[in-house]
C-alpha cells in the first residue's frame, strides 16, 4: 500500500487535508494521527471490516479491545447504554483529555472493536488534529496506539512512519505528543471505579473528583499465575525496545553507584550500555550512552520523552539498557508502569 504522509500545523489546520483524511476513514480506510498522548491508528469504529485492518496492520491479538474516539460528549450516547453518575463526573472534569472510560456498550459497537466484551472504552482526545479528524469522519474512530504490537508507542510522526509506512492509507503528522504515555483507562462498569491503566489523568486527580477509586493491583506486577490484569492489553509484553531493559530502584545516590558498577561489568563483557538518566543525574555516568529522559522536577517531561528515549536506543544498537526509577505518584505511576513492562519487571533494588 502506498502511504501518504501529510504534516499539519496545529495552529493553522489545512482543512482540505483533514477532509480528505475524514473521507478515508468513512470509506473504510486507515489513518494514523497524533493525539495528546501518543499517535493513534484509526479506522471507523462501527465498520468491522475497517477495524479488522487495524488488527492486521499492527499485528495485534484479536482479544485486545480498541478505544473508540469521539469529538463531542454527546457522541458517547449511542455507544454506551448506561453512563453512571461517577463516569459522568469524570467525563465532565477530564474530557477532552487523556482519559478513557469503560462503559457498558450498546449494540452498535461491533464485537471486533470491543473484542467481544460487553463494555467499550471511549475517549475524547484534546489534540486539535484528532478532534477535527473525528468531526470530519462523522463516525467514531477506533484507534490503538500507532506502533507495531509490542513496541513503545510512537510520540512523533517519524516513529509513526517507521512503524506504519506501507500499512495505512494516510499518516497525519503534528507536533510531538504532550503527555507521551497512553490515556488513563478507568473502568466505570464497576463500583468503585478502577484504574486499569495509569496515564495522564492521575489517581490523585480522579480521587479529587470521587474519593473511591482504586487501581487494578495487577498492573504494577508481572502478569503471572493469579495476577491477571483486567485490561486485556496490559497482559502483553509491551513498550519493549530491542535490547533488554533493567531498572535500578531506590535511593538516588545508591542508584547511580549501582548503575556505574553494572556498566563496568557489562563493559568487561564487551557489551554496549545505554542509560536512561535524568537532567539531574546524567553527568554522574560514564562509559555508556547516557540519555536524559527529562527532569525529576518536571515529571511530565519524563513521560513526554519516555517512549522516544526507549526507541532511540534501538537506533544506537546498545546491548543493554539500564534505567533509573521514579516515584510512583502522579504521572510517575504511569511512567513506572510502562518502564516496568518494558523491563519485564527486571528490577534491581538498592
Ligand atoms: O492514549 C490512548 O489511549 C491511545 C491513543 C491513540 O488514544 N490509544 C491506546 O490504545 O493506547 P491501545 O489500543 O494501544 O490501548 C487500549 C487499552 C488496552 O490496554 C485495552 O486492553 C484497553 O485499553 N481496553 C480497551 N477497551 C477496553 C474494555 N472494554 N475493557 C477493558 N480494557 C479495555
Ligand atoms: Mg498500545
Amino acid at each position: 500500500m502506498n502511504t501518504k504522509v501529510k504534516i499539519l500545523d496545529e495552529g493553522n489546520l489545512d482543512i482540505e487535508i483533514i477532509k480528505e483524511a475524514g473521507e478515508i476513514i468513512r470509506n473504510g480506510g486507515l489513518v494514523a494521527f497524533p493525539t495528546e498522548t501518543v499517535y493513534g491508528l484509526g479506522a471507523n469504529a462501527l465498520d468491522p471490516e475497517a477495524v479488522e485492518k487495524i488488527f492486521k496492520a499492527k499485528g495485534r491479538p484479536q482479544d485486545n479491545p480498541l478505544i473508540v474516539h469521539i469529538a463531542e460528549i454527546e457522541d458517547m450516547k449511542p455507544l454506551a447504554i448506561d453512563i453512571s453518575p461517577v463516569a459522568l463526573k469524570f467525563i465532565q472534569n477530564f474530557w477532552p483529555g487523556p482519559m478513557t472510560v469503560i462503559l457498558p456498550k450498546s449494540s452498535i459497537v461491533p464485537d471486533i472493536t470491543s473484542a467481544s466484551l460487553d463494555s467499550v472504552g471511549i475517549r475524547m482526545p484534546s489534540n486539535v488534529i484528532a478532534r477535527e479528524l473525528i468531526k470530519a469522519a462523522k463516525v467514531p474512530i477506533a484507534a490503538p496506539s500507532a506502533n507495531v504490537s509490542g513496541k513503545p508507542s510512537p510520540t512523533d510522526v517519524d516513529r509513526c512512519i517507521e512503524d506504519l509506512n506501507g500499512k495505512v492509507d494516510l499518516i497525519l503528522g503534528g507536533s510531538m505528543c504532550d503527555v507521551g504515555v497512553e490515556s488513563t483507562v478507568i473502568d466505570c462498569t464497576v463500583s468503585p471505579s478502577c484504574i486499569l491503566r495509569p496515564g495522564g489523568i492521575t489517581l490523585e486527580m480522579l480521587r479529587e473528583i470521587e474519593k473511591e477509586v482504586y487501581i487494578d493491583p495487577a498492573i504494577m506486577k508481572k502478569a503471572e499465575g493469579n495476577n491477571r490484569p483486567k485490561s486485556p492489553g496490559m497482559k502483553y509484553r509491551h513498550y519493549a525496545p530491542n535490547a533488554p531493559v533493567k531498572i535500578v530502584k531506590g535511593n538516588l545516590n545508591k542508584t547511580i553507584a549501582k548503575i556505574n558498577e553494572m556498566v563496568e561489568n557489562y563493559i568487561s563483557e564487551n557489551k554496549a550500555v545505554g542509560i536512561i538518566a535524568t537532567d539531574e543525574t546524567r553527568e554522574f555516568y560514564k562509559n555508556a550512552l547516557v540519555i536524559s529522559v527529562g527532569s525529576r522536577h518536571n515529571m511530565l517531561s519524563v513521560s513526554k520523552n519516555l517512549f522516544e528515549t526507549l526507541r532511540s536506543f534501538d537506533d544506537s544498537k546498545v546491548d543493554i539498557i539500564i534505567s533509573e526509577a521514579f516515584e510512583e505518584k502522579g504521572i510517575g505511576l504511569a511512567i513506572m508502569n510502562r518502564l516496568n513492562k518494558s523491563a519485564g519487571f527486571d528490577i534491581i533494588k538498592v
